[in-house]
């Protein structure tokens, strides 16, 4: 097939619910709008583009500045200065690659600046000898403060770009990157499926490139710290398709070799964040898919073969457990560590997730990671993938068998996270139990806030992945889908669903407390009213606002961990064991 026969349908494919399945229709992927091509030389364009901030080792004394330029940059640099005075040039090391579907040389450049004063204002300028600009491009930006401090960050993933060019693009994207400039936090946490790349497979660098100078209007100011969803898999990009996405940021070092900028950690005050990556644990195979009934066709230059309909890349195991070792060994020591109160998790699938035309919940994380979370007491887990709000009680150990198959109605085992508490207070103490949020409320253009109900006795009802759901043959002769979740639970766990709207972002404060007593961190979810293209409980059609309201406000606590001399915050050592069935 040609480039331009990719269908709507096959793409949209790839994002696994059902309800986005039904929006089918052609598309072209391959128009006017693509760029040539472009080429090193002397007539490369370095003019600094996507620029973006990613906190360093130590986010109180280093921050990398990242971009993109459209050609081959000479001299990438960054101009360093605070308070009008002091200046210094750090160079920027260049790292590219092609596009494996249509061949493209995407440019990247990134300034590692490390010897930052904590708490301290900077501001800078990046250019280049080619820098085609009138004036460099120039921002500032905030480190973060050392010790026990105040701060604020904000967080949501699934954001896409404003160019509805692009499968799952919308306009709210770009009101969303404005919210967080509104809130000005110290940073913001992108919980993946960052741009849908992969749903527009010959057009992957002009995707990207959308989402880059979308972001920038804020990324720039700021560290955008993302973790990888399943549509940064991508075809003909590396073994577990993430050459896009770790081209284009430079990550904490995880010191795990082979595995650099797939999952990190970094601290800031008394809270570690750990930014990991669920496509190597989930069951559900949700990256990028054809559908068919065409193969997906590289442009001949890549030498890449086409890819058969009824493929797709499914990277589950890929880490061979590494990445599951790696997060034992952080979180014992972050839990050891009385200078540290708070873990806050963040990854893009999800394990407590009630979307009914979603993707829903997966017991990969269960197995994997929760039995970790409950030893070394983890927080706060921060998720996407389901274009929703959704916030659970806090959870500790799982309730056994109470799973249903929807095939068979035989009981099956999806270990459901067990709500330490279903009083819904607004205080919740995190060292109890661990709080899900999930946060998929960006910017796509797919709304996924109707939430499951058991018919039977009208309690919310989850949707558990507790297999690969591998591609099958449709009803369409020589196209493929992928099932839906094979199982599903009554969700005890759900304690809040924003049925209102899709879209969304969630402010936290932290409060570091008093020393000997309790810390905090007051979290309030914003949502934009109105922004569903269409509301799935009226059926009314909505449009992007820059608007963002309360919808809720909740406090999470736990005792410091310097109290009684550093052992106050300790976790219970018991292992972890299944609970009967409320
Ligand atoms: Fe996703």
């Amino acid at each position: 097939m040609t480039d331009s026969s990719v269908t709507r349908r096959q793409v949209l494919a790839g994002a696994g619910g059902a309800g986005l399945l039904a929006a089918a229709g052609p598309v072209a992927v391959l128009g006017s709008a693509r760029p040539p091509a472009r080429r090193a030389g002397a007539s490369a364009d370095g003019t600094p583009e996507q620029i973006h901030l990613t906190w360093g080792a130590d986010p109180a004394t280093s921050v990398t500045v990242s971009w993109a330029s459209p050609g081959e940059a000479t001299a990438p640099r960054v101009q360093l200065s605070r308070g009008g005075g002091y200046g210094r040039t750090i160079p920027a090391v260049q790292r590219t690659y092609t596009d494996g579907i249509n061949g493209e040389t995407v440019w990247t450049y990134h300034a590692e600046i490390s010897g930052l004063a904590p708490d301290t204002g900077y501001s800078y300028t990046v250019t280049a000898d080619n820098d085609s600009s009138a004036q460099p491009f120039a921002a500032t930006f905030t480190t973060a403060p050392l010790g026990r401090a105040p701060f604020r960050f904000t967080s949501f993933g699934d954001l896409a770009t404003p160019n509805t060019q692009w499968v799952l693009s919308y306009g709210q994207s770009a009101c969303a990157v404005a919210a967080v400039e509104s809130f000005k936090p110290l940073f913001h946490l992108l919980n993946g499926d960052l741009c849908y790349g992969d749903l527009n497979p010959t057009t992957q660098p002009e995707v990207w490139r959308d989402f880059g100078n979308n972001n920038q209007t804020s990324a720039a100011n700021r560290a955008w710290m993302p973790c990888p969803g399943n549509h940064e898999v991508e075809f003909g990009n590396g073994p577990q398709g993430f050459t896009s996405y770790l081209t284009r940021y430079l990550l904490p070092d995880n010191g795990v070799p082979w595995f650099r900028g797939r999952w990190y950690s970094f601290r800031v005050g008394s809270v570690l964040f750990v930014s990991l990556d669920a496509d190597d644990v989930v069951y559900q195979d949700a990256g990028a898919f054809v559908a068919g009934p065409d193969p997906l066709a590289p442009v001949a230059g890549t030498g890449n073969p086409p890819i058969e309909p009824g493929t797709s890349f499914y990277i589950r195991g890929y880490s061979g457990g590494a990445q599951t070792a790696w997060l034992e060994r952080t979180l014992a020591s972050a839990r050891s560590d009385p200078s540290i109160d708070w873990i806050i998790a963040q990854m893009h699938q999800i394990a407590c997730s009630s979307s009914v035309i979603g993707n829903g919940s997966d017991l990969g994380i269960r197995q994997e990671w929760l039995p970790l979370f409950d030893r070394y007491q983890v927080d706060v887990v921060l998720n996407g993938h389901d274009h929703d709000y959704e916030r659970s009680f806090p959870c500790r150990g799982f309730d056994n068998l109470v799973g249903t198959e929807v095939a068979t109605g035989a009981p099956v085992q999806t270990m459901r996270p067990h709500p330490v508490t279903t009083e819904d207070t607004g205080v919740f103490d995190t060292s109890r139990g661990t709080v899900h949020l999930v946060l998929g409320c960006g910017g796509t253009d797919a709304n996924l806030d109707e939430y499951g109900v058991d018919t039977a006795d009208g309690v919310p009802q989850a949707k558990v992945f507790t297999r690969p759901n591998r591609p099958v043959l449709s009803s369409t002769p020589e196209e493929y889908d992928r099932p839906a979740a094979d199982a599903v639970e009554d969700a005890a766990w759900s304690a809040k669903r924003d049925t209102s709207t899709g879209y969304g972002i969630a402010v936290f404060d932290v409060d570091p407390g008093a020393p000997d007593g309790m810390t905090s961190i007051r979290v309030t979810q914003y949502h934009a009213l109105g922004a569903d293209p269409v509301n799935p409980a009226t059926g009314e059609p909505g449009a992007p606002t820059p608007n963002y309201t309360e919808f809720e406000t909740f406090t999470l606590v736990r005792p410091r961990s310097d109290r009684f001399g550093g052992i106050g915050g300790a976790p219970e050592r018991s292992p972890v064991t299944a609970r009967s069935a409320d």
